[in-house]
Order: structure tokens, then sequence, then C-alpha cells
């Protein structure tokens, strides 16, 4: 199979999602460069979701823990984040932690020698000098396909992991989105012709994108994108999972559809992308907020998500509801994390066959 490092990025980038996907993954499927969400299949999603739920059970015990921590201590990773974040940066760190992984970080370019003038191409080649793993979150659509594609050319080729890329994908919280959501409904006949309304900015939130993609590993997924008109979900997504064969609605009407989804995944207004000042602030978004009256409409067995952070869009009223899950859904992002980079670094059987000593 070619690779990466067999294309130039001409040639890559003219290709299709479907025609980049195996030049990144490694032979057994698992991605070597995780770039976005649809390098992952099914098998993955089964194989990532059950890594993590050992994981969880692994770290448990000190014995446990002293495994984990064993597996990858002589690896060091990167985290290289020139855009916000709490969450992501710190599920990372202690997915390195748990796993035994050093890390070093930059988290604003400003304190790099890109304030010097240095290409971000010179900059990932020096972080490939020093560490295994760049994990990385920028501001600009595409850029860590592009490094990784820099890095695959280079005599380091070490992987990349994209947490978060302008406004058009965030596979790392797409995994963990998934993975909430079939522990959800595991017991409840689990994550298949289910109903999910996002809400909220569609039009800029990436989290929607990726994970939107994901479900479509799911039979008989129906997806409700709910949102004003000015931040509807984009046409290249709606195409995408008809052509999957799954059901689309558009609606500005959260309310209706409230006793009729098994999920709800509220997002924040994304006003970091105003191409002018106050631009978000003059739609009008208060039929897109969740609170008490709004979790009475939701049915017993429905689950409600938010990639946080939140603003006002889920009052806290709703955090001590056994339906909220967006606490757990931020715990699972640890895991999850530890479960990609073990699979990256093809830990994956050894924690599988785990057994105590005990
Ligand atoms: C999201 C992001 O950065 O895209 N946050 C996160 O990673 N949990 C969502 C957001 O910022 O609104």
């Amino acid at each position: 199979m070619s690779s990466l490092h067999d294309i130039s990025w001409a040639d890559y980038s003219a290709l299709s999602i479907e025609g980049k996907v195996p030049l990144l993954a490694r032979p057994d499927g698992m991605p070597f460069h995780t770039l976005f969400a649809q390098q992952f299949g099914r098998k993955e999603l089964d194989r990532i979701c059950d890594l993590a739920t050992k994981i969880r059970f692994i770290a448990k015990s000190r014995d446990g823990m002293d495994f984990l921590q064993g597996l990858l201590s002589h690896k060091r990773a990167m985290i290289y984040f020139t855009q916000p974040s709490s969450r992501t940066f710190l599920s990372f760190l202690s997915a390195c932690q748990i796993l035994g992984i050093k890390t070093g970080e930059v988290r604003d370019a400003a304190v790099s020698s890109e304030f010097k003038g240095e290409s971000r191409e010179d900059s990932i080649r020096t972080f490939s000098s020093y560490f295994d793993l760049i994990i990385m979150r920028t501001q600009e659509k595409g850029l860590a396909e592009r490094m990784a594609h820099a890095l695959s050319q280079s005599d380091r080729p070490v992987p990349i992991i994209n947490a978060g890329s302008g406004k058009d994908q965030h596979p790392t919280q797409a995994l963990l989105d998934i993975y909430t959501l079939n522990r959800s409904f595991e017991k409840k006949g689990g994550l298949a012709n289910r109903t999910v309304m996002y809400v909220g900015d569609l039009a800029r939130g990436r989290t929607v994108r990726s994970l939107s993609n994901l479900l479509t590993n799911y039979e008989g997924m129906r997806h409700v994108f709910v949102a004003p008109p000015q931040l509807q979900i984009g046409d290249d997504i709606v195409a995408m999972l008809k052509a999957r064969g799954n059901e689309v609605v558009l609606s500005d009407d959260m309310r209706a559809w409230l006793p009729r989804v098994d999920a709800v995944y509220m997002t924040r207004i994304q006003d970091e992308w105003d191409a002018t000042k106050g631009e978000s602030a003059r739609i009008d978004t208060s039929r897109f907020k969740i609170g008490a009256a709004e979790m009475a409409l939701m049915g017993a067995n429905a689950i409600l998500m938010h990639p946080l952070p939140r603003r006002d869009e889920i009052s806290t009223d709703c955090d001590s509801d056994p339906r909220a899950k967006y606490w757990r859904q931020m715990r699972n992002g640890m895991w999850v994390r530890t479960a990609l980079i073990a699979a990256t670094f093809d830990c994956d059987d050894m924690i599988l066959a785990w057994r105590s000593r005990q």
C-alpha cells in the first residue's frame, strides 16, 4: 500500500477524502496520522471504544496504572496548540501521562520562532526532531494535513493528531462523542436507528461536522440540524449524509423536535469567526437554549451533550439531570484520546490482552 511518503502534495490534495484515507492508515486500518473523522470506519470505531473501556478499567488499580505508564515511557509528545483550549489540551496531556509519554508544549505562536518568521513547516520539522508525536490545534483549515504530508516526506515521519482545525474538523472530539453515545445507549438497544439533534452554531462549529460524519457508520441514523438560518449546517454535510443514506432534517424549531430525539448535541455560538465585530450578537439565538422547561420536553431515555465550553445555551439547572452527559463526555475524552494514542503506537493488542495480577 502506498503512503503519504510516496505522493506529492499537489497530487495528494487533488484526491477526494476517500482517496486520502488509505494513504494515512497503517496496515491494520488504524490511522497513522489522525487528521479527519472519515478515517474511522465502524471497525476502527469499535476498536477505539473497546480500547477506551479497557483502559478505563485498567487505570482503576495501581497495578494497572503501572502497566499503562510503562507502555510508552520511551516516547515524547509535543502538544502544539495555537488556538484556545482547556479540555482538549488537558485531556491530551492526561492521556500522555497515563501512557507514560513525556510532553512538551507550545500554546502561543508568539513565543515560538514562528514569531520570528519561521514557516509552519519548519516549526513542525523542528518539533519532530525532538518528539515522537505531534498533537496540534490550529485556526487554519487543512493545516494538520499539510504538516502531516511535510513530515511524511522527511526522515522523521512522526504521527500528527489533529486536535481541532479551523471550522472544518475535530476528529478526536467526534470519537469521544461516539464513545459517549455508545455508552449511553449500550443497555438501551445500542447506537442504531437513532435521531440526533444538533443545535446552535452549525455553520462554524467543527464538532458537529466531524460527529455527523462518524455517525454515518451506524445503521439508520437521522440527523436534525436546528439553528437560526444564518448558522445552519453547510450544504456539503447535508449532501454527504444523504449520499450515505442518512435522513436529514433542517429546522429552526428546537422545542418541536425535543420530544422526538434520542440525543441533543448543543453547541455555543462561535463568534470568534465573526467577519465584523458583533455580527453574531445580532442573530436571535434565544430559541436555541436549554433549561429545565426544555429538559421536561425530552424523552426519559434521551441524552443531552455538549462539547463545551458552554455559555448560556445550557442552563446550569440541567447539570444534575441524569440525562445531562456533558461532564461524563469530557472525562470520556481522556480515555478515548489515551486509546487513540495507544493505537497510534500499536499498543492496542497489549492493552486488550491485559489481565490483573491480583
Ligand atoms: C470545541 C472546539 O474547540 O471546537 N471545544 C472542544 O474542543 N471541546 C467546541 C467549541 O469551542 O465551541
